[in-house]
């Protein structure tokens, strides 16, 4: 029987199994036919495709902002992905979920797991799972902290072996910040872009180093002649929407800190924060991180993959995964 572990995220799907490692990253996202409601494609497919269908199609993401928003999508997506991926129906699952999972998101996930013939599921926090990952050591009574930004949903939380100590979710992610390069760089350009060069330029060009001057060419419509256009935009050009975006995190991270037991405080304070997600890879987040909030802040080699590492491996340790899987 398969073990995985699965981590539906906003913007990618991840899954891991256990034997083989990781064995599926692909964009979550579904093309559909909008007379028939037909699948016309499922995951890079089908994020290509963003910006440039017809009438007759529509590209979807089945989970938005960290919630299941079509779960008929989503299992069509999910069984799409596990017979990519190899693996064989009655599978263990562990799904990686954010901070505050409730009952409701709960009976939406066991009704795609079923969907997908996955015999046995647990729900585990997000953050747990990057320190796991990460190799972040923490036992009942050495606490971590982590941040983990996504696409839709930041998890910010303090936790030990014994579960989540405090934490948050907040709807800032990479999702929010292309929206605000788009408008950004229409303000700035009068030139509008599509999402995908959105996330291109912020990839590519974004940095909240403010000495950093990397460009690069983007295409997009003339707002006022409506023709086709190019601009060069520059690293400092995006600083606004990144920086708006990441201060919020820190906003809330502060909070976080602020409300923790001070033994756990301490601990966190002398052993530093860690920060995973696809946004950790921005360049000069972490020294952005550690400049506000005076503490030292690690990043791993993959951060992207740092909850689908620590779900595969707490898939394998179910005496880890009794002590801290979410009860809801
Ligand atoms: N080098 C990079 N610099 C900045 N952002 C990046 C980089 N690489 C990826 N991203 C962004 O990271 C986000 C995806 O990260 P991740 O895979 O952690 O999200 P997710 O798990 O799908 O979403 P969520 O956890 O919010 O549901 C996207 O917004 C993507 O554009
Ligand atoms: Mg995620």
């Amino acid at each position: 029987m398969n073990k995985i572990a699965i981590d539906l995220g906003s913007s990618v799907t991840k899954i891991y199994k256990i034997g083989s490692g990781i064995v599926l990253v692909e964009p979550s996202c579904v093309a559909v036919n909008t007379a028939d409601s037909t699948v016309k494609a499922i995951g890079k497919d089908a994020k290509q495709l963003i910006g440039k269908t017809s009438d007759y199609t529509t590209t979807v993401f089945p989970v938005f902002e960290g919630e299941i928003v079509n779960e008929k999508l989503a299992t069509t997506m999910l069984n799409h992905f596990l017979y990519k991926a190899g693996v064989k129906s009655g599978a263990e699952a562990v799904f990686c979920v954010h901070c505050g999972f409730d009952a409701g998101q709960k009976a939406l996930y066991q009704k795609i797991a079923s969907g997908c013939a996955l015999r046995k599921v647990s729900f585990v926090e997000s953050p747990i799972l990057a320190g796991l990952g990460d190799d972040v050591p923490f036992t009942v009574y050495e606490p971590a902290f982590c941040i983990d930004i996504g696409h839709g949903v930041t998890d910010i939380a303090a936790f030990s072996s014994d579960g989540i100590i405090a934490g948050i979710s907040m709807n800032v992610g990479g999702g929010s910040i292309d929206v605000h390069i788009i408008d950004h760089i229409a303000d700035l350009y009068g030139i509008k872009i599509g999402s995908l060069t959105s996330e291109s330029v912020k990839v590519n060009v974004g940095s909240l180093y403010d000495t950093d001057n990397q460009s690069m060419i983007v295409n997009g419509r003339d707002i006022a002649s409506g023709k086709p256009c190019s601009k060069v935009v520059y690293a400092p050009n995006l600083f606004f929407p990144l920086q708006t975006h990441v201060d919020k995190v820190i906003e809330y991270a502060l909070l976080v800190l602020g409300k923790l037991p001070a033994e756990v405080s301490a601990v966190i304070r002398k052993n530093g924060i860690l920060l995973t997600g696809g946004m950790a890879k921005l360049a000069g987040i972490r020294e952005y991180f550690e400049e506000h909030l005076q503490m030292e802040v690690h990043v791993g080699d993959e951060p992207q993959m740092s909850v689908i590492l620590g779900g595969g491996r707490i898939v394998g340790n179910p005496d880890l995964l009794r002590r801290v899987r979410a009860e809801v």
